[in-house]
């Protein structure tokens, strides 16, 4: 009976030894995941980037904040269209809403946009004019209509100087594969 009741006894000192060391492991891992705090912002007007930035979000466990201009663009496209052509050609920067999350609290920020006319669209332009990315971490993304990222990138590093600008990730509408995401995002190593 006295040795039934050391073999469990041993047996339970083993079990809780090896608890708290899984638990020591644990809380090592869960605090190298959160060495960065990421957000992931984003304007899209037709939705192609957005889908993108909720892949993003799903990968990176980030927060999301979606940059919407105070006054909507027409829905016609042709409308739209023209009123982006004169934005990029005046370098306009529409007033934007209040972001619903504060860059402050975040360490990397990644930045998705629609090309518009070659570039960042103007919403995006306001959004990086307006904050102060110091020391911050940019990783730019894009969806665009077939011409590729153009100077979408390039535009971006200018109003954001202060910030270290990650490579981009640019796809075709709404074609962004989750092995590419994935593997784009692991290349970056945040
Ligand atoms: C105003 C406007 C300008 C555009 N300019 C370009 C362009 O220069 N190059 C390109 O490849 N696609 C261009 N596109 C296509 C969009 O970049 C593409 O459809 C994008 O995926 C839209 O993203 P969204 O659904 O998030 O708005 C343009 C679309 C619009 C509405």
């Amino acid at each position: 009976m006295k040795k039934i009741l050391s073999v469990f006894i041993v047996a339970i000192l083993i079990v809780l030894i090896g608890l708290y060391q899984y638990s020591k492991v644990e809380a090592k891992k869960s605090e190298a995941e959160m060495t960065h705090n990421i957000l992931i912002t984003y304007y899209s007007y037709s939705g192609n980037t957005k889908a993108v930035a909720e892949k993003i979000q799903k990968l990176t466990g980030g927060d999301l904040a979606e940059i919407v201009p105070v006054k909507p663009y027409p829905t016609g496209y042709n409308d739209v269209v023209s009123l982006a052509k004169t934005e990029k050609e005046q370098n306009i920067m529409p007033e934007i809403k209040p972001l619903n999350k504060d860059v402050k609290d975040y360490d990397v920020i990644f930045v998705g946009t629609p090309v518009w006319w070659y570039t960042m669209a103007s919403p995006v332009k306001t959004f990086l004019a307006n904050n102060n990315f110091e020391g911050k971490i940019i990783v730019p993304f894009c969806t665009h209509g077939g011409g590729g990222e153009s100077a979408t990138f390039t535009d971006m590093k200018k109003l954001a100087p202060k910030a270290e600008i990650k490579n981009g990730y640019s796809t075709y509408e709404r074609t962004a594969n989750e092995k590419d995401a994935e593997k784009w995002i692991k290349s970056l190593d945040l």
